[in-house]
């Protein structure tokens, strides 16, 4: 990935490609949500959203040109891809072909280290390591923001983990364009050193995938608006908060933005209810550590499992008690983690 060039994302059909490259990218979790697009097709949200990029389960992804322009080959954890995940990584090599004018169909392979549709955001760091692979291996000479933007449009997540640490996504102000919709670090003050203790309750496949579910909530929901308004506020808050380096006011505002967000889904018709009597397990051991004084805040994504905010110094203290709340559950540590990356060997 470069930093220092401007976005040169345009067709050029002479351009010299190295015809394979080898990316990593990391999951991240939202402390302000992104859920619902108003551009399907373009991956545009009604909402700004801000997550923290982590430390743990990363996507590795080879992309390598073949001969011929017949279908692309896709392998996930080994095994070939198929159905919608197959559908979602043509779609998104039929756009990098189409703005680098190589018409040659790749092989694609893709290893995620966490369990994949479980909520936990495999779809974010599979984009953005697909991204930063495609895009080398057909010649894009893009810089982060554009590398953002392509990501966008594999999965909306994925525009975040291009970056390190904390990301903020702007949803974009014009219409019909995705120039304005691309994400860019926020800082942090470094006193604030969080921890994400992620309690994986259950790593099956979730029932209904995010993209439908946030298209019934927009759709149906009579609390999407009021949230989505909230949401705007909470993520000026916690800016402020994140600047100062306060962790109870990012804990306090990333929990209330999650909350806000299932009150949404659960008032959808039918409801959208990805939270499991284990993840109510989980938020009785948060607030038991809050009241006990340890500063620990939930948040949840499309899924049952639970991540909680932590200072780093807590981590093994939440895990513990979370392990101790709910047995059944994996418990992790995260850290903030690095941007999406190309293995050196492979360039
Ligand atoms: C609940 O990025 O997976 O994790 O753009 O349809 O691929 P698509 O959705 P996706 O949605 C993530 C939703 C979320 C919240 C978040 O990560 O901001």
């Amino acid at each position: 990935m470069r930093t220092d060039r401007p976005d040169t994302a345009t067709p050029s059909p002479g351009r010299s490609t190295t015809g394979t490259a080898v990316a990593v990218a990391h999951p991240n979790v939202a402390l302000i949500k992104y859920w619902g697009k108003r551009d399907e097709q373009l991956v545009l949200p009604w909402t700004d959203s801000l997550s923290m990029t982590l430390d743990i389960f990363p996507t590795t992804t080879s992309v390598r040109l073949a001969a011929g322009d017949g279908d692309d080959t896709v392998t996930l954890d080994g095994a070939p891809a198929e159905g919608e995940a197959l559908r979602r990584v043509r779609a998104f090599l039929a756009l990098v072909r189409d703005r680098s004018g190589i018409r040659r169909r790749a092989v694609v392979e893709s290893v995620n280290t966490a369990p994949t549709g479980a909520g936990l955001a495999s779809s974010a760091s599979g984009f953005a390591a697909l991204a930063l692979a495609a895009a080398t291996a057909y010649g894009l000479d893009l810089d982060a923001t554009a590398l953002s933007r392509l990501a966008r449009r594999g999965s909306g997540s994925a525009a975040r983990s291009v970056f390190g640490g904390f990301a903020v996504w702007h949803a974009g102000t014009a219409t019909g364009t995705d120039e304005s919709s691309y994400a860019e670090p926020v800082p942090v003050r470094k006193e604030l050193d969080p921890a994400l203790v992620v309690a994986v309750v259950d790593a099956g496949p979730k029932a209904v995938s995010s993209r439908a579910a946030m298209r019934r909530t927009v759709d149906t929901s009579p609390l999407y608006r009021s949230w989505a308004a909230s949401s705007g506020a909470d993520l000026v808050d916690l800016r402020a908060a994140l600047a100062r380096g306060d962790l109870e006011a990012v804990g306090e505002i990333a929990e209330r933005n999650a909350f806000g967000m299932h009150a949404a889904m659960l008032a959808a018709r039918p409801a959208v209810r990805y939270l499991s009597p284990a993840t109510f397990t989980v938020l009785d051991s948060v607030l038991r550590l809050r009241r006990e004084g340890t500063a620990a805040f939930a948040t949840m994504d499309a899924g049952p499992n639970v991540k909680v905010l932590c200072r780093r110094a807590d981590a093994g203290r939440v895990a513990e008690a979370v392990r101790a709340a709910e047995a059944g559950a994996q418990v992790h540590i995260a850290g903030p983690g690095p941007g999406v990356r190309l293995l050196d060997e492979d360039r």
